[in-house]
């Protein structure tokens, strides 16, 4: 790279940020985000973006790590399963559970291409591309046989998807019978009252789904999201909440380590800061988490599936 490129491919990065960050009317689709984002995640160790389960960890990886193995475990991967991971990021968590719960085979699909190749590279170098194939593509459309996987796993990105609905009919028709859908996912809050709880949230959900590429079709609390998933032909259906350990205790760990927001781009970091000087509380008011798991039916034979 030449001298004159390096300072022109900052500068055109700063005004990706700009446009993103600061520009009412501008808004990126999720691959423009991670491409944009590219390998600025917050953790030190790994190369995740997601908020992390914070039940027992204290920093950033090991609840970035404890948010995976949750989906991993909740899934009950084992070394018989065939894993479908759709938006796997840098790959962190298909390695994690390649070393931990052993799952026989692993396809990855993300949309985003520069996560996809560095990925690919990092699994490599691993030794485990025999294990674990990482492909470009879309969680909407999956260039996968119907009924070929075991689970189907979405760790942190089924709200990108165009729709969440959608997908969810992909999932209930590449998986096997009995085959398992879990998602660490984020959706609405649930509507409070009064002023001005209700204004934090509405401010909070419209600011995060603006900024990070969230459809509207997606906006739906957990008991929709139960429904949908019923909908789909899902059977034995859980979305539980788990934002409790999620947002505070993030928030609390970025306000006491501010260091951490260091590894993000400095277009980045003043509003990362900003928001750390409110609750999280109020911060947060607008959005849940969930935990949600479901089961294609054993037994298709006499049942047509019910569809939205
Ligand atoms: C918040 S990141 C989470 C990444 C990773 N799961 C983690 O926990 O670090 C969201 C991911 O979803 C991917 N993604 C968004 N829309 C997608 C789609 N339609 N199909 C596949 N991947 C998608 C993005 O490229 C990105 O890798």
């Amino acid at each position: 790279m030449s001298d004159s490129t390096l300072p022109a491919s900052r500068l055109r990065e700063s005004l990706g940020y700009l446009n993103w960050l600061y520009n009412p009317f501008h808004g990126l689709d999720a691959s423009g985000i991670y491409d944009l984002l590219a390998t600025s995640s917050p953790t030190e160790r790994g190369l995740y973006f997601n908020l992390g389960y914070w039940r027992e960890a204290t920093d950033l990886d090991a609840a970035s790590d404890a948010l995976a193995m949750l989906v991993g475990e909740t899934a009950a991967l084992d070394p018989e399963d065939r894993v479908l991971d759709c938006g796997f990021g840098f790959g962190d968590q298909d390695i994690l559970w390649a070393q931990t719960l052993k799952p026989r085979h692993i396809v990855g699909l993300n949309i985003t291409g520069s996560q996809v190749e560095l990925a690919r590279r990092r699994v490599a170098k691993l030794g485990l591309d025999g294990r674990i194939d990482l492909r470009l593509g879309s969680a909407t459309d999956m260039p996968i046989d119907s009924a070929s996987v075991d689970k189907v796993v979405a760790v942190e990105c089924a709200f990108h998807f165009r729709t969440r609905e959608v997908f969810l009919r992909e999932a209930w028709r590449v998986l096997r019978p009995g085959g398992r859908l879990v998602l660490a996912d984020i959706v609405p809050a649930p509507a409070v009252s009064g002023f001005p709880a209700r204004l934090e949230q509405r401010i909070s959900w419209r600011l995060v789904a603006g900024k990070f590429a969230i459809p509207p079709q997606n906006a739906y609390t957990r008991p929709t999201y139960h429904s949908k998933l019923a909908v789909s032909g899902f059977e034995q259906i859980r979305v539980e909440s788990i934002r409790e350990h999620v947002y505070a205790p993030l928030h609390r760990f970025l306000a006491e380590h501010p260091q951490t927001l260091a590894r993000l781009h400095p277009m980045a970091r003043l509003p990362a800061r900003l928001a750390l000087r409110f609750e999280a509380t109020s911060v947060y008011r607008g959005l849940d988490y969930v935990l949600a798991s479901a089961m294609k039916p054993q037994q298709l034979l006499g049942r047509s599936r019910r569809r939205p």
